[in-house]
């Protein structure tokens, strides 16, 4: 949520900050601004809508100056407009202030400032901040931030200008991500790595609580007391050619099409001669009594799918939360669990609060995380990264897919260790692990095409049911989410046993089912509650490898190549983004930036 960068350096600020925030723009995009400093003052140029309004007004140029910081907002307090657009100006218009993330206390703050004759410009919780940087101000700045922070409660990543001081800005973080890029005679900072990469390759992470003060000549970062501390350069391997479109129209299909080679890079470094070997977990799985997994969005999705691998191999009771709810529904969660945090970005508030709250509870915590370095990889005990690379669209597709790839080498080596799977069953889903990323290259080609061709005709639907049983229910989970969100499309998923109890009451004559039926265990089951759809008007599209036994009653079919049923839902999901991919597309949406989504949700 919220995206923020800042230069100083002997370029112009604008373009570079332009050139950031269009990088960053997938956390949040119904306004954005910039604020650059020089001669005394600080010039803030922002506006409602996407950043092409904001390029609109600066021309690319404007506001003039070396030294400047960039926000590119989504809204939670006060509604997307020009006004609450940051950077937010102090009353005396000496500080400028941009934001990630939510200050918890801000209206007893407001009243706090507003007994002390402040008025505010604007109805966002980030004016709070630049309000109290000039009310603690004496003089000092770093002392004021300091101040500042000590009062205020919540979550943020800030970029911090003041008028006076020429050629630098400040920066500090608190449960919202932040990174520092060093350059030559120039530095930055930024809310994740890839909106800067183009500039350098070397990063500080500053830790919660610290503050950075940025200049062209180097960057010094203080504890909360004023301490300096000294910090590690980490030097990125990412290639800044991976947060491009690189010829493609969007960046969904860009990382659908790059799922083959990041599930290489999940998987095969991974599997030795002797087995799986998982360098992240130091922890003995004979010892587990219990699992726990919590996570949102489509990472919860992979997380049903290992609900159901885990618990068949390993022998292991699993509990797949939302970690919205896990945070607050005290879990029974103690030192003989391991909690599994799965998350993409390693940012997602609900996930992080979930993780410490599994912490609080003496259980053990292993994140599977792609973003490296991020809140969650730090704070957790074991990390398995999905090694995915960048993933920009805001709709998730490699992130998931590699989720589900480490999920099933943790649940395969947790089997293993505890001699609960069988070695012949324990070899056959090594090999066809590894045989995915080579079968799904291929069925991307095949099944690009159709998915166009389907969703050529289906793109007016106004509702869409996916069901299935077992993993094809998890899949049906997931691309259910991806048609709702970047269609529009009111779409449901059902475990297909369930549909009798309510939600077939829905269905009518032309009614949208997609019927996932990949589990050759289940298919016949599946089959007969296509059936009982179709009975009642409804149009289906089949998912499946056994198009022998559904063709009859769909009147399409996505036929899946064969194999190992477990790992179906890698198939069918990248099946149905593709579909969602094409209806969104047929419908016009604007498919990387869906309206009302940001990709890191670092908020509530
Ligand atoms: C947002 C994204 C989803 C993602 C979810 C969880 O809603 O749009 O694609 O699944 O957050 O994000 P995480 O980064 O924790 O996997």
């Amino acid at each position: 949520m919220c995206g923020i960068v800042g230069y100083t350096g002997k370029k112009q600020a604008t373009p570079i900050l332009m050139d950031g925030l269009e990088r960053l723009e997938y956390r949040g995009y119904d306004s954005s601004g910039i604020a650059v400093s020089g001669g005394g003052a600080i010039e803030i140029v922002k506006v409602k809508g996407r950043l092409s309004e904001l390029g609109k007004l600066t021309g690319g140029t404007r506001p003039a100056g070396t030294t400047g910081i960039g926000h590119t907002r989504w809204a939670t307090h006060g509604k997307p407009s020009n006004e609450n657009a940051h950077p937010h100006y102090s009353r005396d218009k000496k500080f400028a202030v941009v934001h990630n993330g939510i200050i918890e206390n801000y209206l007893e703050l407001r009243e706090f400032l507003a007994e002390r004759g402040f008025t505010f410009r604007s109805e966002t919780d980030t004016e709070i901040v630049s309000l109290l940087l000039e009310y603690y101000y004496d003089g000092d700045v770093l002392d004021a931030i300091v101040k500042m922070s000590r009062k205020v409660k919540g979550s943020y990543a800030l970029g911090i200008l003041y008028a006076d001081e020429a050629d630098v800005f400040y920066a500090m973080r608190k449960d919202s991500p932040l990174v520092i890029g060093l350059g030559e005679g120039e530095n930055f900072i930024a809310s994740d790595i890839p909106a800067i990469l183009p500039y350098t390759r070397k990063f500080i992470f500053p830790e919660e609580g610290e503050i950075a003060i940025v200049t062209p000549d180097g960057v010094t970062v203080c504890n909360g007391n004023k301490e300096r501390v000294e910090k590690t350069v980490v030097v990125s391997e990412l290639d800044a050619k991976a947060a491009e479109k690189d010829g493609y129209p969007h960046f969904m299909l860009k990382e659908i099409y790059e799922q083959p080679g990041a599930l290489r890079k999940t998987v095969y470094e991974r599997i030795k001669s002797e087995g799986i070997r998982l360098d992240g977990i130091r922890f003995d799985g004979k010892s587990v009594r219990k699992i726990y997994i919590a996570a949102c969005g489509s990472a919860y999705h992979a997380g049903a799918v290992g609900k159901y691998f885990i618990e068949k191999y390993a022998r292991l009771e699993v509990e797949t939360l939302l970690a919205s709810e896990f945070r607050y529904c005290d879990p029974l969660v103690d030192e003989n669990c391991l909690t599994v945090i799965i998350s993409q970005s390693g940012e997602t508030a609900d996930s992080l609060a979930a993780l410490r709250e599994a912490k609080r509870r003496k259980s053990r915590v292993l994140a599977i995380v792609n973003v490296v370095d991020s809140s969650i990889a730090r704070e957790a005990d074991d990390i398995l990264y999905t090694r995915a690379g960048p993933e920009i669209a805001v709709a998730t597709t490699k992130g998931y897919t590699t989720q589900l790839a480490v999920l099933y080498l943790l649940g395969l080596k947790l089997g293993h260790d505890r001699g609960t799977i069988a070695e012949a069953e324990y070899n056959t889903l090594v090999r066809e692990l590894t045989e995915v990323p080579a079968l799904l290259e291929k069925f991307i080609d095949d099944v690009n095409e159709q998915t166009q061709q389907l969703a050529g005709k289906y793109y007016p639907a106004t509702d869409a049911y996916f069901i299935g049983r077992g993993y094809d229910w998890s899949a049906a989970l997931e691309g259910a989410l991806k048609l709702k969100e970047i269609s529009y499309i009111h779409a449901e998923a059902y475990a297909a046993g369930e549909l009798k109890h309510g939600t077939i009451s829905l269905i009518e004559k032309n009614s949208l089912v997609i019927g996932i039926a990949a589990d050759p265990a289940l298919t016949e089951k599946t089959l007969s509650n296509i059936k009982e759809v179709k009975t009642r008007g409804a149009t289906v599209i089949g998912v499946t490898n056994r198009p022998d036994l559904l063709r009859a009653e769909c009147n399409d079919l996505i036929v899946l190549p064969k194999t190992h049923d477990a790992l179906t839902p890698i198939f069918t999901a990248t099946a149905l983004q593709l579909f969602a991919y094409y209806v969104a597309a047929s419908r016009g949406g604007d498919i990387d930036k869906p309206r009302n989504l940001a990709k890191s949700v670092t908020v509530e």
